[in-house]
């Protein structure tokens, strides 16, 4: 078992705080977050007597925990991964690694310096749907892959801390905080493209969207993203083409030729090498984390490196896509 203490008890850090009670291997000890008051009023909702801090130092002075899960805005990420592997835990946190590549690096030399272990939280490569299709795409079941699709959008988030999330300074924007998801598993999949173009439309208040073009050899993969003024359901899903077949996603369903299939954990197993007992991706990259912190195992379904590379991909796709 891992001692953990999760930091960030906002939108996500809610869907984390149970996921630790899913995920093999964690002890969740204490959490913490700088908006005290909210995040005990979470606790008492949730029937909770986990011991609650505002200030992330204090708590790791206190509790001792092995591993610091780290659920905070996107701009906060760098300074308390390195403060955390500093002060001797193991650190989880959420996606995008940083806000930029030169902030990623810093996470990464501070993990080799100190000797602690980091793992960026890139929960798509952990979810069913998408470890489904990385089996197909490796094993071949419907030859060489032609095209992919993927698609991630949702309504204007609003209820991230002062808004945070709006502020492209602090987010990154829609492609960074949002995208980023499916930019990331197109190049765990396939690397960096030869190619990037696509277009990027902002109109605060009403949408910022994003259509990108990643031109690979002999296939290419579109990514499309935004967030709406109007209230529609987050929406994610992918289109897949091959050589002799077709497999689709539409949130957590996935289908073959337009066959609905059923997906199972010991056919996903091989796209991470690790046991999958549960679907729940949240829960599924929490034990995987822990599961390779106890066999001492690499990181491989998420190194820091490659989420280094996947914000400095995000990055390039900001800078190139046109402006309208
Ligand atoms: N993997 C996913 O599916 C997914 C989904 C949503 C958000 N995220 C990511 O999770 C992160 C958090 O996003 P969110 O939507 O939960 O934001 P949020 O604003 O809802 O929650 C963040 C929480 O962190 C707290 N906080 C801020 N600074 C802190 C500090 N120094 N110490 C302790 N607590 C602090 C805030 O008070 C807030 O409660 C972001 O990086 C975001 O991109 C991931």
């Amino acid at each position: 078992m891992k001692k953990v203490l999760l930091v960030g008890l906002g939108t996500m850090g809610t869907g984390h705080f149970f996921s630790h009670r899913t995920a093999a291997g964690s002890d969740l000890i204490a959490v913490c977050d700088v908006r005290y008051d909210m995040a005990k009023e979470k606790l008492t909702n949730f029937q909770s007597d986990t011991p609650l801090y505002d200030d992330m130092v204090k708590a790791i002075e206190d509790c001792r925990p092995d591993v610091v899960d780290i659920v905070t805005p996107t701009f906060t990420h760098a300074e308390l991964a390195i403060k955390a592997m500093e002060m001797g835990c193991d650190v989880l946190c959420e996606k995008p690694m940083a806000l930029t590549a030169a902030e990623c690096e810093r996470m990464i030399e501070a993990s080799r310096r100190t000797g602690r272990r980091l793992m960026i939280a890139h929960v798509v490569r952990f979810m069913a749907p998408y470890m489904y299709l990385k089996s197909v795409i490796e094993g071949g079941k419907f030859g060489r892959l032609l095209r992919l699709d993927m698609k991630r959008i949702s309504a204007i988030p609003r209820s991230s801390s002062d808004n945070w999330m709006q502020d492209d300074e602090l987010s990154g924007g829609v492609i960074l905080d949002l995208s980023i998801h499916d930019i990331d598993f197109a190049r765990y999949m396939f690397g960096d493209p030869k190619k990037v173009s696509g277009l990027y439309y902002t109109q605060r208040d009403l949408t910022e969207y994003a259509t990108a073009d990643l031109t690979y050899d002999g296939f290419s993969v579109s990514v499309e993203t935004g967030w709406y003024k109007a209230w529609i359901p987050f929406t994610c899903g992918y289109t897949a083409v091959f050589e002799n077949g077709m497999v689709t996603a539409a949130g957590d369903d996935v289908f073959e030729n337009g066959n609905k299939i059923e997906l199972k954990p010991e056919m996903e197993e091989l796209s991470i090498g690790s046991p999958c007992d549960t679907l729940d991706g949240y829960a599924r990259e929490i034990q995987y984390f822990i599961s390779r912190l106890e066999s001492g195992g690499e990181f491989d379904a998420s190194t820091p490196e490659s989420s280094l590379g996947t914000v400095a991909l995000c990055r390039k796709i900001i800078e190139v896509c046109d402006k309208i």
